[in-house]
C-alpha cells in the first residue's frame, strides 16, 4: 500500500527526512527540521505571493480551478444563482447551513435593523471632498466603524463576532450608497426597511424625489444574483487580507477596512472598471484585432482586463451566469453599446493561441461591468458594488478563524538578500 508520505533526501548532507502528506499537502513547518548542522535555521519554502501555499483550512467556499466549479458551503454556485436569495446565500456563508423558514425570517429582519447608520457617520462621511473616489470613502468609513462600536474588539467572543458581522453586512450597503449619492452631489437617502437587501439599496442609490421607491424587479432581481455571484471566492488578495489583519486580533471594521483596500486595485475587485475603461478605449470593434496584438506584446504592459485568473483554468462559472443575465438586463435598460466590443473581444481571445495556451478566460469582471454601466451607474462605483456583497465572504472567514486553534498571528518569513553588517558612514564621506 502506498505511504502518505515524502521521501526527501538532502544532498548538501546526505540525510534523509520523511515527510507527512495530508489532504494533499505536506505542512512548511515539517521541512524546518531539515538543516546542515545544528546553527542552521533549517529549510524555508520561497512562495512570493503565495502562488503554491494554503495558510488556511477554510469550509467557506471551494473552487476547482481547472473544472470551472465555484461552490459556497458545497452548494453549487450556479444553483444559488438560479433559486436563492442573496440574504440567503449570506446566511449559508457565515453559518455553514441553509436557513429555514424562521432562520431565514430573523435573519432578514436582523440585517434590514442594522442598515441604519448613525447620524456621525454621515457627517463624517459629509467631510469628503466633492470628487472623492467612492472606493477610498468606503475604505475609511467602514475603518471609522470601530469608534462607534468599541465593543467589536473583543473578538474572541463569537456572539460579538456575530453581532459585528450582521452589524457589517447591513451598513456596508449603506454607506457604499451614501460615498455614492456624494460623489453627485445628492443627498443621502435613509434605508426602506419594506424593502428587500437589493431593493433597499437600489433605493438609497437611486431614489430621488418620489415618496417610496419601487425597485424594477428585473433589476432589483439581477442586483441580488450579482451579489451571490460576489460574496466569496475563497483564499484571494483581500480574504488573505482580511485575515491577515484579524489574526492581530484587531477589530474587524479595521480588517474590513484592508480588505477593501486590497479589493481596490485593478487587479482584483477595480478590473470591472478597468474593463469599461478598455472597452471605451479600443472604442470600436474594427480595433479589436490591433488591441489584441498589443495586449500579446506586452506592448505598454497592456493586458485583456477581465481575463485570466490565479485559480481558474478555464472558464469563471460566475462569468458565463453574469453574461446569461446581460440579457435580461438590457431588455430593461437598454443594451450596452459596449457589448458587442466585448462580445467580439472574448469571441477572438479563445480562438488565440496566446490565450489557449495561458488558460486566459473571462472572468467574473469581463461582464459585470457592462450590466453595472446599463443600470447608470459611473464606473467609479462598480468596485464598491463589489465591496457590498463581498463583506459577507470576508466576515465569515474572518470568523472562521477563530475556531482554528492552529491560527496565529500572520507572520512570513522572508529571503533576506541585502547589504549586512556596514558601518555608518558620517555624511563628508559618502560618496
Ligand atoms: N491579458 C494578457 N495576458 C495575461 C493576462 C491578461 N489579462 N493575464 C495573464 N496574462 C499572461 C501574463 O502576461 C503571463 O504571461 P507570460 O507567462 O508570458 O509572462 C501569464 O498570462 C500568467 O500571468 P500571471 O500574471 O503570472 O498570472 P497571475 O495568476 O499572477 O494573475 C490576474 C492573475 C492578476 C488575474 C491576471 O490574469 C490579470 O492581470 N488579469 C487582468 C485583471 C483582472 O481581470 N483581474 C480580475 C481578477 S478576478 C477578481 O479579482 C474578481
Amino acid at each position: 500500500m502506498s505511504k502518505e508520505s515524502l521521501s526527501i533526501t538532502d544532498n548538501r548532507t546526505g540525510k534523509s527526512y520523511e515527510i507527512d502528506i495530508k489532504d494533499g499537502a505536506i505542512r512548511a513547518m515539517d521541512i524546518r527540521q531539515i538543516a546542515i548542522d545544528e546553527d542552521d535555521f533549517g529549510l524555508l519554502s520561497y512562495d512570493p505571493s503565495l502562488g503554491n501555499t494554503a495558510t488556511v483550512t477554510s469550509s467557506v467556499s471551494f473552487i476547482d480551478g481547472d473544472k470551472g466549479i465555484l461552490e459556497y458551503r458545497g452548494y453549487p454556485i450556479e444553483q444559488l444563482a438560479e433559486k436563492g436569495t442573496f440574504l440567503e446565500t449570506a446566511y449559508l456563508l457565515v453559518h455553514g447551513e441553509l436557513p429555514n423558514k424562521d432562520q431565514l425570517e430573523n435573519w432578514e429582519t436582523d440585517i434590514t435593523h442594522r442598515t441604519m447608520v448613525l447620524e456621525n457617520v454621515k457627517k463624517f462621511m459629509e467631510g469628503f471632498r466633492y470628487d472623492a473616489h467612492p472606493m477610498g470613502m468606503l475604505v475609511s468609513t467602514v475603518g471609522a466603524l470601530s469608534t462607534f462600536y468599541p465593543e467589536a474588539k473583543n473578538v474572541q467572543d463569537e456572539s460579538v463576532r456575530l453581532e459585528q458581522t450582521i452589524r457589517a453586512i447591513g451598513k456596508v450597503g449603506t454607506i457604499a450608497a451614501w460615498a455614492y449619492r456624494h460623489t453627485l452631489g445628492y443627498p443621502y437617502i435613509y434605508p426602506d426597511n419594506d424593502l428587500s437587501y437589493s431593493g433597499n439599496l437600489l433605493n438609497m442609490l437611486f431614489r430621488m424625489v418620489e415618496d417610496k421607491y419601487i425597485p424594477n424587479p428585473v433589476i432589483e432581481r439581477a442586483m441580488d444574483v450579482l451579489f451571490i455571484l460576489h460574496a466569496d471566492h475563497e483564499q484571494n488578495a483581500s480574504a488573505n487580507t482580511m485575515r491577515a489583519i484579524g489574526s492581530s486580533l484587531a477589530d474587524p471594521y479595521s480588517a474590513l477596512a484592508g480588505a477593501i483596500g486590497s479589493l481596490y486595485g485593478p487587479l482584483h475587485g477595480g478590473a470591472n472598471e478597468a474593463v469599461i475603461r478598455m472597452l471605451e478605449e479600443i472604442e470600436s470593434v474594427d480595433n479589436i484585432p490591433k488591441f489584441i496584438e498589443n495586449v500579446k506584446s506586452g506592448a505598454d504592459g497592456v493586458r485583456l482586463m477581465g481575463f485570466g485568473h490565479r485559480v481558474y483554468k478555464n472558464y469563471d462559472p460566475r462569468a458565463r451566469l453574469v453574461k446569461e443575465m446581460a440579457d435580461k438586463v438590457f431588455e430593461v435598460t437598454g443594451r450596452n453599446p459596449l457589448l458587442d466590443i466585448a462580445l467580439e473581444l472574448e469571441r477572438i481571445a479563445l480562438e488565440d493561441e496566446y490565450f489557449i495556451e495561458r488558460k486566459l478566460y473571462p472572468n467574473v469582471d469581463f461582464y459585470s461591468g457592462l450590466i453595472y454601466q446599463a443600470m447608470g451607474f459611473p464606473v467609479e462605483i462598480f468596485p464598491v458594488l463589489f465591496a457590498i456583497p463581498r463583506t459577507v465572504g470576508w466576515m465569515a472567514q474572518w470568523s472562521e478563524a477563530f475556531g482554528d486553534r492552529e491560527q496565529r498571528i500572520v507572520r512570513p518569513r522572508q529571503l533576506y538578500v541585502g547589504e549586512r553588517q556596514r558601518d555608518y558612514v558620517s555624511m563628508k564621506d559618502r560618496s
